[in-house]
């Protein structure tokens, strides 16, 4: 299972029981902001420092080279980020 890698150097382990980052983020009692949870409205973007996802559903917010959308992704390699 991938780590997720923090920019505070935190680490922490992407299992199945979490169907999204954003999951596996909050419980670990990590504030991230988020609206929709489906990828529509961007509240949640991170930064993608290192490592690769993938989106569950395609998202329709805009998202830039570097960011990503954790309420609607998957890591598929141990990734680190930067949460707002
Ligand atoms: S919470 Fe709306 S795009 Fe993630």
């Amino acid at each position: 299972m991938p780590d997720i890698k923090l920019s505070n150097g935190a680490v922490i382990n992407f299992d199945n029981s979490a169907r999204t980052l954003l999951d596996a983020l909050e419980r670990e009692q990590l504030e991230v902001n988020f609206h929709c949870r489906e990828g529509y409205c961007g509240a949640c973007r991170c930064k993608l420092l290192c490592g690769e996802v993938s989106y569950i559903n395609e998202p329709l917010a805009f998202v830039r080279k570097g960011e990503f959308l954790p309420c609607c992704s998957v890591p598929v390699t141990d990734i680190e980020i930067e949460i707002p």
